[in-house]
């Protein structure tokens, strides 16, 4: 009892906080930790790198036991995950804070991936918005959820670019782009710790899974990853980089092995990037049990290895693995490692308890009456309902089918996912419960008056082969007005450790769309799915297609949205789908080669049985108006390297109804000291045009934006020929020349 006195009074001592509030910079906070540390044994400094489970759904293997409560007391604990709820989160700080010797709190991490408890679209999905605002927001209601029931810290955003559509976590990131991955990551972390943590709302994000996770080989999870170090810097590092300079609080290592060695244990990749250059004064995690992986993958003999490449490596916690508990003193005490490195990792963590304002109210998170509030608000809900509306893509239209008309006097809504409510909330849905979902059917219901006849038959299975369904379905479907078949993957189809190998509709979903496309029928289909998915035969057979990914809460109000136009759609997507699983990987910014595929040419870079060319490009989207683009204007034709020049274009809105276009702006370096790819993306803008209205959108290109890793690894511009392209996806573009010049 002694020392919490104490500990209280230099924490006191320390609080002359400026008016303006304790934002993250505060220098007292130096201070406050050093005062702290003084006071602490080495198995305390210790006990504060470790992360250890609580009872909630646990999100990996546990592989020790789970007496955590025993573990706090003993000072062996400094933060814990999956302890959910202001009373668990309360019960168990007020043992960290009255039942051990210093009293220091604990910091209660989750996965707040897409929502807390209003669920919004995976992150995936999310992105099709092209919409930094409503992602950023998006973000900001997650804390607000997550902050009201205990949490401090989210490990969130994944910003693991990925071009690869087996891969289930693909999900979770902003897709294939790094420049677009770069923006969301941006958003995101500015959504989750707004402006001061030491708000009530606020929490500290998780740049994950650094670094290369996406490129699992096989698109299988947590499998090797073997790649050049300026495919690492161009393509998977830029999102890192760009949550640091959004002030990211913490970042998480990944489990895979980059180049022979895994992340969790490299130095190289860890401690030399993150700490040394970049300076980041965060803390770094362990993925879950990633230090002990180390042993399995084959890099450390046992657990004294494995937390020693950790430490060296600059990784300061240990996520449920408790090597650095076990092991960290035998290293210390066998100079494998010194006190300095246990100090500068306990005192980055002990920076974010202060910056959290945990030492002045431990329990400020904890509030049962917030939680109540706050927790599936409506204006969460609403902005649930806007975002998911917002990141659906419309991939096919044909005679224009969509929107149908609410005066239908009836519509057959067809498919295992119409009703399937757990499914519309994905996986890594933190609080979100299916009985708060609004299904398609329901969503139907709410859009539509008593004058038009909804009927519903599942017509089969997500999975598995059984038809007996299809006739009900048929029969249905061929007595109503129009067709809406809602169909594709479950949300325990893409994930952590949900890859697939075969990414078209499951089950017999799609014999069941082909017989529907039959009917001759107005059809649309409505595709949930977490990733890219090969259609190139539903996309042949039927009218229409929304992708509506799996939507959150909120999502079948979205569907009726969409589908019934109150809602013109404006999402692009944020990775390419391919036209066969063979392509993979696929994506729109890759390099010419010097036999670029020409047709009935033989020796040419091509697929004898199919294009080179995914089935729907890269910021590909269509809206129920249609927009003309001017040719592209240049302020000048060439730039030197102290200048910038402008790029524009006028969009004209060219139908009859309002709508959003996200104008994409592309850069090509015909000739560099490497080769460069066919197109990079470097800006696009989100525009909204009435019937007829016109808009000039104009962008700047500053030498920057034309910099790469030179051949001699340097990042810089080279003088040269440039094209610039403008226009509504990665492959329906205007086009111009500019020169950079010495
Ligand atoms: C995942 C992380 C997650 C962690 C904690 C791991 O299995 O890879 O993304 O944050 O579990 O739940």
């Amino acid at each position: 009892m002694k020392f919490i006195n104490l500990l209280l009074s230099v924490v006191l001592a320390f609080s002359f906080v400026n008016s303006q509030g304790q934002n993250r910079i505060d220098d007292n906070i130096s201070g406050k930790v050093d005062s702290v540390m003084s006071l602490m044994t080495l198995e305390e400094k210790i006990g504060q790198l470790n992360l250890i489970t609580g009872e909630g759904e646990v999100t990996g293997p546990v592989t020790m036991d789970r007496n955590y409560v025993q573990q706090i007391k003993e000072g062996n604990v400094g933060s814990m995950l999956n302890v959910n709820g202001s009373e668990y989160t309360r019960r168990i700080q007020k043992i960290a804070v009255e039942q051990t010797r210093l009293g220091i709190p604990l910091i209660f991490g989750y996965d707040v991936i897409h929502g807390y408890k209003t669920i919004f679209p995976v992150p995936l999905g999310e992105t099709a918005t092209w919409d930094l605002g409503t992602i950023e927001r998006s973000a900001r209601i997650a804390a607000v959820e997550a902050t009201a029931a205990g949490q401090h810290w989210t490990f969130a955003p994944m910003i693991d670019i990925s071009r690869d559509a087996r891969w289930g976590r693909i999900m979770e990131g902003a897709g294939e782009d790094p420049y677009l991955g770069s923006k969301v990551a941006q958003a995101r972390v500015r959504g989750f710790q707004g402006r001061y943590f030491n708000e009530k709302h606020t929490m500290l994000a998780c740049a994950k899974h650094y670094v290369a996770y996406g490129a699992a080989r096989g698109g299988r999870d947590y499998n090797t990853v073997d790649m050049s170090i300026r495919r690492l810097k161009e393509t998977f590092m830029p999102p890192f980089r760009a949550a640091l300079d959004a002030e990211v609080a913490t970042y998480m290592t990944s489990f895979n092995e980059l180049n022979g060695v895994p992340v969790t244990g490299s130095k190289r990749f860890v401690k030399d990037i993150i700490k040394d250059q970049w300076n980041f004064n965060g803390f770094i995690v362990s993925d879950w049990g990633s230090i002990a992986e180390m042993i399995v993958h084959g890099i450390a003999k046992d657990e004294y290895e494995a937390g020693n490449l950790a430490m060296n490596a600059g990784v300061d916690m240990d996520m449920e693995g408790r090597i650095y508990i076990r092991e960290l003193k035998n290293l210390l005490e066998e100079g494998k490692i010194s006190e300095e490195q246990i100090n500068d990792a306990v005192r980055r963590i002990l920076r974010k308890k202060f910056e959290l304002g945990l030492f002045e109210d431990p329990y400020k998170y904890c509030d049962e009456e917030r939680e109540e509030k706050l927790l599936l608000a409506e204006p969460h809900r609403k902005h649930a309902r806007n975002v998911a509306s917002e990141s659906m893509v419309l991939l096919k239209n044909e005679n224009e089918v969509l929107p149908l008309s609410k005066n239908l006097s009836s519509v057959a809504l067809i498919g295992p996912l119409v009703k399937a409510d757990k499914e519309y909330i994905g996986t890594w849905s933190a609080h979100g419960e299916a009985k708060h979902v609004i299904n398609s059917l329901e969503g139907f219901k709410n859009k539509l008056g008593e004058n038009t006849d909804i009927v519903y038959s599942k017509g089969c299975d997500i999975t598995g082969e059984k038809k007996d369904g299809f006739a009900d379905a048929l029969e249905k479907a061929r007595n109503a007005e129009a067709i809406v078949a809602v169909v594709g993957e479950s949300a325990m189809m893409s994930g952590e450790a949900l890859s697939r190998m075969d990414i078209d509709i499951p089950g017999v979903q799609k014999e069941l769309i082909m017989e529907l496309a039959e009917l001759d029928k107005p059809l649309v289909v409505v595709l949930m799915n977490g990733r890219p998915l090969t259609i190139p035969e539903v996309d042949e057979a039927v009218p229409a297609i929304l992708e509506a990914w799996l939507p959150g809460t909120e999502g079948g109000n979205a569907i009726a949205d969409v589908v019934f136009g109150d809602y013109n759609p404006s999402g692009k997507l944020p990775v390419s789908f391919p036209y066969a699983v063979g392509q993979i990987p696929v994506n729109y910014e890759h390099k010419n080669t010097g036999r670029p595929r020409q047709e009935d040419v033989r020796y040419t870079s091509k697929y004898i049985d199919g294009p080179n060319q995914p089935l729907y490009p890269f910021g590909y989207g269509l809206s129920y108006t249609t927009f003309s683009y001017s040719d592209i204007r240049l302020s000048q034709e060439k730039i030197d390297f102290d200048e910038t020049l402008q790029v524009g274009v006028t969009v004209e809105n060219t139908g009859d109804r309002a709508g959003e276009e996200v104008v994409q702006m592309y850069i090509r370096d015909m000739v560099g000291s490497v080769t460069r790819p066919v197109k990079e993306l470097k800006g696009f803008r989100k525009i909204f045009l009435q019937p007829g209205e016109e808009k000039e959108v104009t962008f700047d290109i500053s030498p920057d934006d034309l910099a790469f890793y030179t051949k001699d690894m340097q990042y810089e511009a080279e003088p040269g020929n440039f094209k610039v392209f403008i226009g509504t996806n990665s492959q329906d573009l205007k086009e111009k020349g500019f020169k950079l010049v010495k």
